[in-house]
């Protein structure tokens, strides 16, 4: 019989703690429900006793999802144990994530305290919390670098006082993956009434080891992974939601399943990036923009003649239509060949030779190549079907509205629109809108300096959506502003 293995999301409570991140009330509700949609068992909604804010989300959450388990984190007091009793009274199911700390740096610096001690105020705060929620989760902080033999001890004191869930947090990312692993093996074989609780785990990605160790607890008797969206969270972030569910999909030697609907796994991350405003790292595992998209011409062949020879998840069941074959100085002919019969084009093998030349010195020169490229080098005249940044002017500064003035090419006639906004860049979008006539959604957008120094070139990446369908533009120049509305222009013509 396989595992089920608990997925207890923390994107609202720990992943929202990332400076930059935070969310409203409204946001955290689509959130909420779309974690619900995704599948998970719990939902870690917040931390009431840490501002009002955080409070009324807790609420709110309460009220619009009603089928996971929603949970509130205190600590180890009664207060904040009051305060999530009060937070969580509309939610259909309900759990308090208590805690302390158990290693002896945080019970020394952090408490002053002793060992003793800081176990009896555990096992005093799941008492005082199973007198009004029946579902209380312990967690003891920094578990990673505490003495097993005291974790043994405190996890069975607190499973004695009521907790239904023990959590194991490697706070700092500190251990190995062997390491946690020996962790849990020895929780399960020293703690004597074990059996009568889930054991959780709660890791940190300090040493980009988040998802290993959790994997390697699960191995270890672990049945429930505390995670969240895109590996969001403190520092180098939590452990990921995806990569380790799609980690126990794919490896059925694992004898483990989540309820997981891993099919919107990809809409899940696009939305808190959007509404977080953190990118995803293009090579991220699962949902980064390359995470599908093969560009080495011996990969782009062997992907040709059969899938599996370089992709051992299928696309579709993460929520990403398919996987694609980048064209690049690097393909090969099998993958142009690809693309021009897509397009429509069927070459002879001596025809192939003669435009594969082509596209290699095309190639060198610009990078990516796209359809309109293809269609170039296929002698057809539609190049000038594009749209073609002529002239772009910004004023802005504070206290000055940014104004932008944009001249396009379009269809290979000059047109000239102007447009304010909250910055330039809003203000440069908003009149090619108005040139181009088309409902696009910015999904994301990056910058990033080459180099580093304040002359640099600015590379802007733009994700840009159009009825349900995401495009990237891409476009590098010494002015950010000029660089972003290029990379615009291309995630536009991608769509025409
Ligand atoms: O990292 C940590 O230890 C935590 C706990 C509150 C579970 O976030
Ligand atoms: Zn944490």
């Amino acid at each position: 019989m396989k595992n089920k293995i608990y997925i207890f999301d923390t994107t609202l409570r720990d992943g929202e703690q990332v400076p930059g991140c935070q969310l409203n009330t409204v946001e955290k509700i689509e959130v909420a429900k779309a974690l619900e949609e995704l599948g998970v068992d719990v939902i870690e909604a917040g931390f009431p006793i840490s501002s009002p804010g955080d409070f009324k989300s807790v609420v709110e959450v309460s009220k619009a999802v009603k089928e996971p388990i929603i949970c509130a984190l205190t600590r180890a007091v009664k207060g904040d144990i009051d305060s999530a009793v009060e937070a969580l009274q509309f939610a259909k199911h309900k759990r308090i994530h208590t805690g302390i700390g158990a290693s002896d740096v945080h019970i020394e610096y952090k408490f002053r305290s002793t060992r003793e001690k800081i176990l009896a105020q555990g096992v005093e705060a799941v008492k005082y919390a199973k007198k009004f929620i029946e579902d209380v989760e312990f967690y003891a902080e920094d578990a990673g670098r505490a003495d097993n033999a005291y974790l043994a001890q405190m996890i069975e004191a607190v499973i004695d006082a009521g907790a239904t869930v023990v959590n194991i947090p490697d706070t700092t990312g500190y251990c190995i993956p062997s390491e946690f692993g020996e962790k849990i093996a020895y929780l399960n074989a020293h703690v004597s009434n074990i059996s009568k609780a889930i054991i959780s785990v709660h890791c940190h990605n300090d040493l980009g080891m988040a998802t290993a160790n959790t994997i390697a607890a699960v191995q270890n008797g672990a049945r429930q992974m505390q995670v969240t969206i895109n590996g969001v969270g403190e520092r180098a972030g939590n452990t990921s939601l995806e990569e380790t569910v799609m980690i126990i999909k794919t490896r059925k030697d694992l004898n483990a399943y989540t309820n997981i609907n891993t099919r919107k796994i990809y809409p899940t991350s696009r939305l808190i990036s959007r509404l977080m405003r953190m990118p995803v790292q293009a090579n991220k595992a699962i949902v980064g923009r390359n995470a599908f998209a093969h560009s080495s011409g011996i990969h782009q062949n062997g992907i040709l003649k059969n899938k599996f020879t370089y992709e051992i998840m299928d696309p579709k069941n993460v929520g990403i239509k398919s996987s694609s074959l980048a064209l690049t100085a690097r393909s090969g002919r099998s993958a142009l060949n690809h693309h021009l019969e897509r397009l429509g084009h069927k070459l002879t093998p001596a025809e192939l030779d003669i435009i594969y030349q082509k596209f290699l010195t095309l190639a060198d020169k610009k990078k990516d190549i796209n359809d309109d490229d293809l269609r170039f080098l296929m002698g057809e005249k539609n190049n000038d079907a594009t749209i073609k940044m002529q002239l772009l002017e910004v004023i802005c500064g504070t206290p000055l509205k940014a104004m932008a003035t944009v001249q396009l090419s379009i269809n290979g006639k000059d047109q000239t629109s102007t447009a304010g906004g909250n910055g330039p860049i809003d203000a440069a979008f908003k009149a090619v809108n108005q040139l181009v006539g088309k409902k696009v959604g910015l999904e994301e957008y990056l910058v990033q300096a080459i180099t580093g120094g304040i002359d640099d070139i600015g590379k802007v990446h733009v994700q840009i959506s159009h009825k349900g369908v995401s495009y990237y533009g891409f476009a590098a120049d010494t002015d950010v502003i000029t660089a972003s509305v290029k990379a615009y222009i291309d995630g536009l013509n991608k769509i025409i």
